[in-house]
């Protein structure tokens, strides 16, 4: 912490930790001058609206799916990449809305998910060292040492790109497309041939039915908004905090300061120290925020971690995504919880079951067991019920595409299969079918007991 005030700049009198190592600093402040200048892409108000609704969510009365690529690209600005990642997400929350008969909280990794933190400065591209890929914000992918130097009109270039994208997102989600009679128009092609688009295509029927059924007791459904449009909200990891400065607003009605970059803010595993600049950032910023919490937290960081974010213990506030491991989670969730509750920080408990599951294949590319992540995710379910804490909501890495990066589902990725179709700049995620099925079962873990809804 700092003795000044908090401002949308104390943190530069912190150590900061994963920026990128700029080799002109009047270039980036001058792209910061031009970002300063533009229009915010998300409102106060906005924020508010989730802030209330994850409010909710924190006292066990709805569900958080929290979802999307682990790193956006440039190179993939397109409709119909916007749109299959937006019809998986909307067939995932119909699943959950449906078996859990709760309202799920839609929160997209999407619209400026474009900065990466690297554990280590280089890395090796076909047994060449380079700077690493630090995401499309501040770097390209390219496998050459150029491409990999920083450069900050970037951050103007992922300020338009998320702007392009929310405006797609905002058309679609309002404009009719996430309409509840559009049901099975989510579901593509190459998932409704599968065992998993079969299964959702029972519950769209369903839904059919119930819509029926509404309307021939006299209710009028054309006039039932809900029924029509969608709230979905934008996140991403605040890693590159001069970006994230140059973005911050005072709200009019308030007078207090938003990050108008995203709705939602998070922290990652490498950035949530209580004493450095990234929890300065957030501490001050009226969003609703998120940490990561991974197995070398302990009860005492966390506890300064929620005294420095939540000072007010305000539901809502505060999001907790554990990422403890398959292994892990059984003995070390339990206490964390605790803790967090004992300090009487009403947070909502998250899981994140991808980042403390990756391996290595010996042919040597990174992936996921889908049995990994379901396992992390039953041991949290498990954890959360043992300690009377509501299970608040799931973090993933997916894509609407038809991937061959995770292995395991229900048709089975097999590890020979991963060279097929593997696109993503940073970490495997989850296909649409593998996406779907993680939906079905996490929705029988959040079914009330007794329940005989069926699925
Ligand atoms: C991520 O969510 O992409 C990420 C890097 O996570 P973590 O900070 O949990 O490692
Ligand atoms: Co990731």
């Amino acid at each position: 912490m700092t003795n000044q005030p908090w401002s949308p700049d104390s943190w530069r009198a912190l150590p900061a930790d994963q920026q990128p190592d700029w080799p002109d600093p009047a270039a980036v402040e001058a792209t910061l001058a031009e970002l300063r200048a533009l229009p915010p892409l998300v409102f106060a108000g906005e924020a508010r609206q989730l802030r209330r609704a994850l409010a909710d969510v924190a006292a066990g009365r709805g569900f958080l799916l929290h979802v999307g690529d682990c790193a956006e690209s440039f190179r993939d600005l397109s409709a119909p990449r916007i749109r299959d990642n937006l019809k998986i997400m909307l067939q995932m929350a119909t699943v959950l809305t449906y078996g859990a008969a709760l309202p799920v909280v839609k929160l997209a990794r999407a619209a400026g998910q474009f900065a990466k933190p690297r554990s280590n400065p280089t890395e090796f591209v076909d047994g060449v060292e380079l700077p690493s890929f630090r995401g499309h914000l501040v770097n390209d992918d390219l496998p050459d040492p150029a491409a990999r130097v920083p450069d900050p009109s970037r951050m103007v270039q992922a300020y338009h790109q998320s702007t392009a994208r929310l405006n797609l997102l905002r058309a679609f989600t309002k404009g009719g497309f996430a309409d509840l009679t559009q049901v099975h128009l989510w579901n593509q092609e190459f998932v409704a041939r599968s065992a998993e688009g079969r299964r959702y295509e029972g519950i769209a029927h369903g839904i059919d039915d119930a819509l029926r059924f509404m309307a021939a007791c006299g209710i009028d459904l054309e006039r039932e908004h809900q029924l029509h449009e969608v709230d979905l909200y934008t996140s991403h990891e605040g890693l590159v905090l001069p970006y994230e400065e140059s973005l911050c607003r005072r709200d009019s009605l308030t007078g207090e300061w938003y990050d108008c970059s995203a709705h939602l803010l998070w922290i990652g595993e490498r950035t949530r120290d209580p004493a450095r600049a990234h929890v300065e950032f957030l501490s001050g910023v009226q969003n609703p925020i998120a940490s990561k919490i991974g197995p070398t937290t302990s009860v005492d960081d966390l506890v300064a971690l929620c005294d420095r974010l939540d000072p007010e213990r305000d539901p809502g506030r505060l999001t907790l995504i554990a990422r403890l491991g398959v292994e892990k989670v059984d003995t070390l969730l339990p206490p964390l919880l605790r803790a967090v509750r004992d300090a009487g920080h009403p947070v909502v408990w998250a899981c994140d079951p991808m980042h403390g599951n990756g391996i290595v294949t010996t042919g040597g590319i990174k992936t996921r067991r889908f049995d990994d992540v379901m396992g992390e995710l039953r041991g949290f379910f498990a954890a959360c019920r043992g300690e009377g804490v509501w299970p608040g909501g799931v973090h993933l890495e997916f894509t609407g595409d038809n991937v061959t990066e995770c292995v395991g589902g229900v048709e089975p990725v097999a590890e020979s299969d991963l060279g097929n179709h593997y696109s993503s700049l940073v970490d495997p995620r989850l296909n649409a079918r593998q996406s779907l099925d993680v939906a079905f079962q996490v929705a029988e873990l959040l079914k009330p007991k007794g329940s005989r809804r069926p699925s």
